[in-house]
């Protein structure tokens, strides 16, 4: 045991020598923001998280579908019909599979230029992103056929069946304006559940929120009849993920910093609270109920000794952070080690019914969403520039 998690962080330290000595100059600055506070994080201690593992590594089985047609796709989605999936890119458009070929289906940004048009790496797009827009979460409405979209930077959108430009739901909550919309989902009545990561950094400052450990996420709703966003739960280290019950009578999200799936319960006698109803393996992305009910989390890596230290120790995160690496790095050392998905199917108990894995991220890297349809688990990446398509046996 000792000597894995030596072997790990000495092989972390090592790769960490070797890129600051290969690119020492690209400074992800904090200079933006001259008050940057980091914030402990109450990370649960480790042999608390579940035991479950996937020693097989089964995701390496997956197909990499449409590889370099699609880049960064966060969130994946199927209309009413069955039809796609859709999904949201890193320049700004929502894309639509028609069976043949990828073609233009919304975007959310009304001023979009060849500033969009960014062909290089995967972070370059970042940097025009608050103008091209980025559309994450994205939920179809069953009966409307409407999509909705929460985009990081223009908030709770909704498009028609026909596509084209998204028209702006809301962009604030109770009076404070949606900083990191990040995902969302929506019942028969229209009603959208969301979350918004952070009321300070915007997802061009991931990095920062991430480090910072922050707690100015919250949870809202928004009601298609008053038009009113109000905030169901505030204080939240980097809420992500989002989606809800088969039954509609609660939703779960996931608290991304901490690492856990909380429950709020919208009728019965519970309605209104909350309760935590599990701890995840490592840094959560989004959620997508299947036809059974259960939940696929999306998480990347799997904490380790590292990452909890740093959650821990705010001092240590904010030293890390004014080291001159790249982003990339920084992610790395940040987020928990080496870049591997894992995917978590969790009963709407709390319970561990399946882990999936690719230990080595030889095959998927990242995962940010998982979307299970007729047998098969479609999972999207904002870190990857394709979809991966796993057969569930
Ligand atoms: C529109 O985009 C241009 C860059 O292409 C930017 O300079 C300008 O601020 C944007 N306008 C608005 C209203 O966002």
């Amino acid at each position: 045991m000792a000597t894995t998690v030596f072997s790990k962080l000495s092989k972390i330290f090592f790769l960490f020598a070797i890129y600051c000595a290969l690119d020492p100059f690209k400074h992800s600055s904090i200079s933006k923001y001259p008050d940057f506070q980091t914030f402990k994080i109450d990370m649960p201690p480790l042999s608390s998280l579940p035991k479950e593992r996937d020693h097989e590594n089964l995701l390496q089985n997956s197909e990499i579908k449409f590889l370099n047609e699609v880049q960064g796709p966060e969130s994946i989605a199927f209309d009413p019909l069955g039809r796609g999936p859709y999904t949201g890119v890193a320049d700004g458009r929502i894309l639509f599979w028609d069976g043949t070929r990828w073609t233009d289906f919304a975007y959310t940004s009304n001023n979009r230029s060849e500033l969009c048009d960014t062909k290089s790496s995967l972070l370059a797009y970042l940097k025009n992103e608050h103008i091209c827009g980025r559309p994450l979460g994205l939920r179809f409405h069953k009966r409307t056929g409407d999509l909705y979209v929460a985009d990081a930077y223009f908030g709770i959108m909704k498009v028609g069946p026909e596509g084209g430009l998204a028209t702006s739901l809301t962009t604030e909550g109770d009076g404070v304006p949606l900083r990191f919309t990040n995902d969302l989902d929506v019942d028969d009545e229209g009603n959208v559940y969301f979350t918004d990561s952070s009321s300070v950094f915007q997802r061009r400052n991931f990095m920062h929120l991430i480090v910072s450990g922050e707690d100015t996420g919250r949870v809202l709703k928004y009601n298609p009849e008053t038009k009113e966003t109000t905030t169901l739960l505030r204080n939240l280290q980097f809420p992500n993920g989002l989606s809800l019950g088969k039954d509609g009578s609660f939703f779960i999200f996931c608290e991304g910093s901490i690492g856990r799936l909380r429950k709020y319960w919208l009728k019965g006698e519970k309605a209104g609270t909350s309760e935590v109803v599990a701890l995840l393996h490592g840094f959560p992305d989004n959620i997508r109920t299947n036809k059974d009910g259960d939940f696929w989390v999306a998480v990347h890596c799997h904490r380790n000794i590292f990452t909890h230290v740093m959650a821990h120790h705010p001092n240590v995160r904010k030293f890390f952070l004014k080291l001159p690496i790249t982003v990339k790095f920084q992610y790395l050392l940040q987020v928990g080690g080496w870049p591997h998905a894992v995917a978590v199917k969790y009963s709407k108990d709390g319970k561990v019914l399946k882990v999936l894995e690719d230990k080595q991220g030889k095959v998927v890297k990242a995962v940010s969403e998982i979307e299970e349809k007729d047998g098969k688990l479609w999972m999207g990446s904002v870190l990857m520039s394709f979809i991966a398509v796993y057969d569930l046996p």
